[in-house]
């Protein structure tokens, strides 16, 4: 594969402390999350969902979001994204201070309903008022699409059908379609397949890949996206993750991962390897397991070897 249509720089959407863990069964305190959050801005990380104003009774573990906000380190340059499922959801993310929201719906009809309770065509008319504040506010909205490459109900999906969800967000001016392969099923193959239909009638920088590492074929997926020029995508230090509506799934591709992946292939993100490494541990020694991220493990036992010499 010739590597010369990638890009130079790529914009890393961290994602850890929402989608990381909304599906963590015992609870996190906020000083845990505040404390990943932490670490996550300092190893450089510019652009990090902090939390999620969804219904505490569907994600219980989101259910500190307004404490969240009230405690996140402010340094210029840096972003905090929020989920915002409807206007009552944004209006809390607000008041809570939130800068940029990120809405979300689906290319399946029974991903859609299990996950937010309405029909695609429902969850757009959920969108429209927080597209007219989020104007009134200065407010930047990115747009979720899930189910891209398979859904856990309906299997395969068309492809006709991520893009025209795709071209709804970006046409009610969503600055930018995150694309959810949300269970992980996708492969080069088939992610060769979504861009080539999706970059035939959108630009390569209104896209990022949002892809969960289920059956072990995130990097590749990340490796193929790049090739169509695609250059933001979101991830999960540790590997944290998983969506509470969708069976079976597990975390978002690693932070880590990526990085080591992005450095290897002479790719700038602005964020350092080791100081990721030591918020893995810190979330993962929190969370009383061993990051999911091979890289993360690999470089804990290096560090653990060369101690030792
Ligand atoms: P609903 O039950 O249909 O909502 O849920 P409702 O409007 O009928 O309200 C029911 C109750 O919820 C009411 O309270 C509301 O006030 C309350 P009650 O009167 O019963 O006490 N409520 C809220 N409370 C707090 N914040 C809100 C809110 N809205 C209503 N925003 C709803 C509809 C969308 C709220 C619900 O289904 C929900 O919260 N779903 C969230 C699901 C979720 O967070 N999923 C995970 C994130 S998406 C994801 O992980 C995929 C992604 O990573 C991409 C990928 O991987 O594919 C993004
Ligand atoms: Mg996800």
């Amino acid at each position: 594969m010739s590597t010369k249509a990638f890009p130079e720089r790529v914009r890393i959407v961290e994602v850890g402390p929402r989608d990381g863990l909304q599906n963590e069964k015992s609870p996190v305190s906020t000083a845990i999350k505040l404390g990943l959050i932490e670490g996550l801005a300092n190893a450089g990380l510019s652009v990090i969902e902090a939390t999620a104003f969804v219904s505490p009774k569907w994600v219980p573990q989101m259910a500190d979001a307004a404490a969240v906000m009230a405690g996140l380190p402010l340094r210029t340059g840096l972003r905090y994204p929020v989920l915002t499922p409807n206007l009552k959801g944004f209006e809390a993310a607000l008041a809570a201070g939130a800068k940029e929201v990120a809405i979300f719906t689906a290319a399946s009809e029974t991903f859609c309903e299990k996950n937010t309770n309405c029909s695609i065509d429902e969850s757009f008319a959920r969108f429209a008022p927080i597209m007219a504040a989020a104007r009134d506010a200065g407010v930047a909205v990115r747009g979720y699409v899930s189910c891209v490459l398979g859904c856990p109900f309906e299997g395969d999906i068309a492809l006709d059908r991520v893009l025209a969800v795709s071209e709804r967000l970006l046409a009610i001016d969503c600055y930018e379609v995150s694309l959810g392969d949300t269970i992980g099923v996708g492969t080069p193959g088939s992610t060769a397949r979504l861009f080539d239909s999706l970059c035939a009638r959108i630009p390569a920088d209104k896209l990022a890949g949002h892809f969960h590492d289920t059956w072990g074929q995130a990097l590749p997926n990340i490796l193929t996206s790049l090739g169509y020029g695609i250059a933001t995508f979101d991830s999960s230090v540790a590997g944290l993750g998983g969506c509470p509506y969708s069976p079976g799934a597990s975390g978002n591709v690693a932070t880590e991962d990526v990085v080591y992946m992005l450095n290897g292939l002479g790719i700038e993100t602005g964020v350092s390897l080791d100081a990721l490494v030591d918020t893995a541990a810190f979330i993962s020694d929190a969370l009383g397991r061993a990051p999911a991220s091979r890289v993360a493990r690999a470089a804990l036992a290096r560090r653990l070897r060369q101690a030792g010499e």
